[in-house]
């Protein structure tokens, strides 16, 4: 089970599981639980709830902040209400930190920000600093299937241990909530009109924001007008996605935002 609007990743299975790409195959035994922005907490808890009760679900996936559908992300009451929910149930509680993992929004995992355990984590991205790496972290005492094969092409690597090795090392040397407090409140500074109000245009935390523009021409022409001013931005239909490194220099950080504050600012009164 899964939060739509949530992405655990492109294979089928995964995508079935939350994100909506549209492409008709249909998976069995997933099921997607209406979320999101516009979907009220209490609603979607009940859904959960209503699962949960069929007693067949394996385990319950949640991606902390959205950061393909809105930048989303529930109260922390919400997700506390989740864990119990699948405590009260013996369903794991999965928590996705590919993208909110190693410090992207401030703590190493966003799961602490929650105020719960998660049963399983899965995380990827940061914790190589670039090198292809992922894994998974399981609570001690769930036992893993001793059918399970013993190991798999890619898993193992003595380099990527290494990688992950080296990279926490360094961010233990650099005092990481600080520098994402830092880059947090820049963007805030330069983009205030965007995280104001009950419906904000910008939603995320520390160094992941995504921004929604009206249509996507809006999302591609600030794209290519941000290029030309020297600031590569993601984009992915309407949503604009700013994910700034840690180790960005405060002088280039306050360049690009000030950038994306112009060319938002043109192309949202074009819009009207
Ligand atoms: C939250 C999240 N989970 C999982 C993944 C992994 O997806 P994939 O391995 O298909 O790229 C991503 C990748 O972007 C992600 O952002």
């Amino acid at each position: 089970m899964g939060l739509a609007g949530a992405m655990h990743g492109k294979s089928l299975a995964t995508a079935h599981l939350a994100w909506d790409n549209g492409d008709g195959v249909a998976v069995p035994d997933l099921a997607r639980i209406p979320a999101g922005p516009g979907v009220d907490e209490g609603r979607t808890l009940s859904a959960i709830e209503d699962r949960l009760r069929t007693g067949r679900v394996g385990a319950l996936y949640i991606e902390p902040i959205h950061g393909t559908s809105l930048g989303w992300e529930g109260t922390a009451g919400f997700y506390q209400d989740v864990r119990t929910l699948a405590t009260r149930f013996a369903t794991l509680l999965v928590y996705d930190e590919v993208l909110t993992g190693f410090h992207r929004t401030g703590e190493r995992f966003r799961f602490l920000r929650h105020g719960i355990a998660p049963d399983v984590i899965v995380f990827g991205k940061a914790c190589g600093n670039g090198f292809p790496v992922a894994g998974v972290a399981v609570r001690q005492d769930i036992a893993l299937s001793p059918r399970m094969l013993l190991g798999s092409t890619f898993s193992n690597n003595p380099l990527a241990a290494a990688a992950v090795h080296a990279t926490i090392d360094c961010l233990d040397s650099l005092d990481p909530e600080a520098l994402v407090g830092r880059i947090e409140s820049t963007v805030r500074r330069h983009l205030p009109d965007l995280v104001a109000g009950p419906a904000p245009r910008m939603r995320g935390s520390g160094a992941m924001w995504v921004i929604a523009l009206d249509t996507p021409e809006q999302a591609l022409a600030s794209v290519q007008a941000l290029r030309r001013a020297g600031v590569c931005v993601g984009f992915h239909g309407r949503q604009l996605r700013l994910l700034p490194p840690l180790t960005v220099r405060p002088d280039r950080l306050e360049r690009a935002c000030s950038a994306i504050a112009d060319v938002l600012r043109g192309q949202l009164v074009a819009g009207g």
